[in-house]
């Protein structure tokens, strides 16, 4: 199958073509999704959350984000593959931006990164796109500035924030971002965003008028536990899956019923 690029993405805005991507963080399921015809997966630091166990984005390294890239993008034939700069690693200086970013495409082989903010990080962005490497940008509730908002609630739910994101917004077209994440806004300031930008817009907690939508893998799969927002479709319950075939598992050792004959030597 032909491979997804940043051209194949600019062609599904100008057709209307939904652009889909989840997040990624190992080898066995990057090869799932990327079978199964996913456009887009991203190596997420929400891997610190759903991989580590921490409460926020904030701990994971570069080195720990380019030992999930480089696993997913072994996996993945077709899908493009795009990688979270994390925490500290591009903020306030554009150099350190760009070493950053290129040390995940050396080191990975992924297709692009992805970074936070808007205004504040437009000089990096544009650094990181002059050297050829393509970026997603990422508005609204950006989970690295958590301590800022103190909450994981809804953003630009007020007309100044809306107007404060619509800048944010524009810096990271003129910056040179292929598309943009918006996380938890209103649909209709997703929408307005979208119909005025010649970039995809690709949401999360963000509404239908998005051109693209992206999940955590392990919330859409119900692996998650006790983690329920309105905006995410869980299409499995991966947990209880999991939990029956432990428990059948344990029971079979335990009454010596596995192995059988035919799973010996
Ligand atoms: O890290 C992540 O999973 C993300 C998505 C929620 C967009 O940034
Ligand atoms: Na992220």
């Amino acid at each position: 199958a032909k491979r997804i690029t940043t051209a194949v993405i600019a062609e599904m805005k100008q057709s209307g073509e939904k652009i889909t991507m989840l997040t990624g963080y190992d080898y066995s399921t990057a090869r799932i999704l990327d079978q199964a015809g996913i456009e887009m997966i991203l190596v997420g630091d929400s891997a610190a959350n759903v991989f580590a166990g921490y409460d926020t984005t904030l701990p994971i390294t570069l080195d720990q984000m380019i030992y999930h890239a480089s696993a997913v993008v072994r996996a993945v034939k077709r899908a493009m593959v795009i990688v979270d700069l994390p925490f500290g690693t591009y903020q306030g200086d554009p150099n350190k931006a760009l070493e950053s970013a290129i040390r995940v495409m050396k080191e990975t082989g992924a297709q692009g990164i992805k970074v936070e903010g808007g205004v504040e990080i437009k000089d990096a962005v544009e650094k990181i796109t002059q050297a050829g490497i393509p970026v997603v940008g990422h508005l609204g509730l950006t989970p690295q500035s958590i301590n800022q908002f103190g909450n994981f609630g809804l953003r630009a739910s007020n007309d100044g924030e809306a107007h404060v994101l619509h800048q944010n917004f524009a810096a990271l077209i003129e910056a040179g971002c292929f598309a943009v994440v918006l996380e938890k806004i209103p649909a209709k300031v997703a929408q307005e965003l979208t119909n005025h930008a010649r970039i995809p817009t690709i949401g999360i907690g963000a509404g239908a008028y998005c051109d693209g939508q992206v999940l955590v893998v392990n919330d859409m799969l119900g692996l998650t536990e006790n983690f329920k927002p309105k905006f995410l479709r869980q299409y499995l319950n991966l947990h209880n899956e999991i939990t029956n075939a432990v428990r059948q598992y344990i029971m079979d050792v335990k009454n010596s019923s596995f192995p059988s004959e035919e799973e010996q030597y």
